[in-house]
């Protein structure tokens, strides 16, 4: 059974303090009269598109689900292939096209949402099959309608290019993406309740697989466990589930399932749960054995206290990238004291150890999009270290990770030249492995990587998966058999 109460109870906490309370929370019961979370609230998807059509500069808005979670967003809607038009002062104000099921269909594949569905249940003004898309999108334009889209919307903007070859102008906008991104930042009450309800779900997961975790054992096993809690629970995976026992929890996204658990091993496991299509992502680091050696350990607590001091960072008007340049500073600290750098402010040195920005947001992608800071994510290079880049400011509704980490590749070191001979001369990068392999080889193989969810409110946060233990002694004392 899902645990509805439970989050019930936290979110009401949490909205208590949160500044966003939208127009629809008030109004709309976000529980069934059994204390379930609501699946389908037609009010809050009603209230999305009369709020992006004031944002957007296109008469009319077409959406197909080439765009999935912007037109999930959008209409609640979910099966494929589907469009929506949302077209003030026509006949219609919302329109929804989706495919034609015929009996043979039906008999193969089981029923699929009818017209009538999409009016009485999704909440249509009328509904159409999509064969029929074409008539009412050429009809729009012939009145003069200019459109919104999505660039990346491929169907839609099929369409408008045959209206164009048949000698139509359009006037066409591509603010669509960036716009209703750009709303999916802020989540609503009932967008909270659903992230708690998938990080809940990831924190049960979690703490059974500590309980199924020894030595002997494969990574696929543990996977059985925490994917099983999942699926009881109604839910899915956000994203494939990363478990690297040993050496593999040095890779930041190991695939595979394949490698026994060894007596001294770490295991890194990075889960999420899908619920309703809201993503969880949390990432706990167990030792195999139920007890982290003394390597393992002071490395455990280095990452441990620059997330906790990152965490208590989050809040209303601090930089996104605020708490990662914290813990960043906080783990290159520790890094030098243990003599795994040997100048304290070299950019190569710290970046030899820093791979990303641990945080982002999470919704209905676990990578959930729209403004985060000025920068190009790709490019690394140019934010990791530099600490004037701050980001965008934090606000209440938001909901983000924060997820240091320390990846000790056993071949790691190997790699300093290929990274950094644009960076450092050849004595330079010669002086740094000569010093810092001894201490390396005590370190090696080690990944860790510790990630909760954390909701920001009025005059904090909230951590979500406080769920889940993540200091030494509440792990090994879970683990203790
Ligand atoms: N699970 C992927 C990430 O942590 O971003
Ligand atoms: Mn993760
Ligand atoms: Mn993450």
């Amino acid at each position: 059974m899902l645990k509805k109460y439970s989050t019930f109870i936290l979110i009401l906490v949490a909205t208590v303090f949160a500044s966003n309370h939208q127009g629809v929370a008030q109004s709309t019961p976000l529980l069934d009269d059994d204390k379930e979370l609501k699946l389908f609230i037609p009010e809050i998807y009603e209230n999305r598109r009369a709020e992006l059509m004031k944002k957007v500069e296109g008469d009319i808005i077409v959406i197909s689900n080439d765009d999935a979670h912007n037109f999930h967003y959008l209409t609640g809607f979910d099966q494929s292939p589907a469009v929506a038009i949302i077209a003030p002062g026509s006949d219609y104000l919302y329109i929804l096209f989706l495919r034609f099921t015929s009996p043979t269909a039906v008999l193969w594949d089981g029923p699929r949402h009818t017209i009538n569905d999409a009016i009485h249940h999704f909440g249509a003004d009328t509904a159409h099959f999509m064969q029929q898309l074409h008539r009412k999108l050429a009809e729009l334009v012939g009145e003069g309608k200019s459109i919104s889209v999505s660039p990346t919307d491929t169907r839609v903007n099929q369409e408008i290019e045959n209206i164009r070859l048949r000698g139509n102008e359009v006037e066409v906008f591509s603010d669509l993406k960036e716009t209703v991104e750009n709303m999916r930042v802020i989540k609503d009450p009932w967008e909270k309740e659903w992230l708690a309800q998938a990080v809940e779900v990831t924190c049960d997961a979690h703490l059974r697989s500590m309980k199924a975790i020894e030595p002997g054992k494969y990574e696929y096993e543990i996977r059985a466990e925490i994917e099983y809690v999942f699926m009881k629970n109604n839910c899915t995976t956000g994203f494939p589930s990363i478990i690297g026992s040993g050496p593999n929890a040095t890779f930041l996204h190991y695939p595979f399932y394949d490698r026994k658990l060894l007596e001294g091993d770490l295991i890194l496991i990075d889960i999420g749960a899908k619920c309703n299509h809201y993503t969880a992502d949390v990432t706990r680091t167990y030792p195999v054995s139920g007890k982290f050696t003394p390597e393992q350990r002071e490395l455990y607590e280095l990452v441990l206290k620059a997330q906790e001091a990152a965490i208590e960072m989050m809040k209303p008007g601090v930089g996104t990238l605020e708490p990662h340049h914290r813990a960043t500073e906080i783990i290159m600290d520790g890094l030098y004291e243990l003599g795994l750098i040997t100048e304290r402010n070299s950019w190569w040195q710290q970046r030899f150890y820093l791979h990303y920005a641990g945080l982002h947001y999470i919704g209905l992608h676990v990578h959930d999009p729209g403004h985060f800071a000025d920068i190009v994510r790709s490019d690394r290079d140019g934010y990791l270290l530099d600490t004037e880049i701050k980001g965008r400011p934090m606000e209440p509704g938001m909901v983000l990770t924060i997820e240091p980490g320390l990846y000790f590749l056993e071949d790691g070191l190997d790699h300093v030249y290929t990274h950094f001979s644009q960076h450092a001369d050849r004595d330079e990068l010669n002086e740094f492995i000569r010093r810092v392999a001894p201490v390396y080889e005590r370190y090696k193989g080690i990944g860790i990587r510790i990630e909760d969810d954390i909701l920001i409110i009025e005059n904090g946060n909230v951590n979500l998966s406080s769920g889940a233990p993540k200091s030494v002694e509440e792990i090994e004392a879970v683990m203790r058999r």
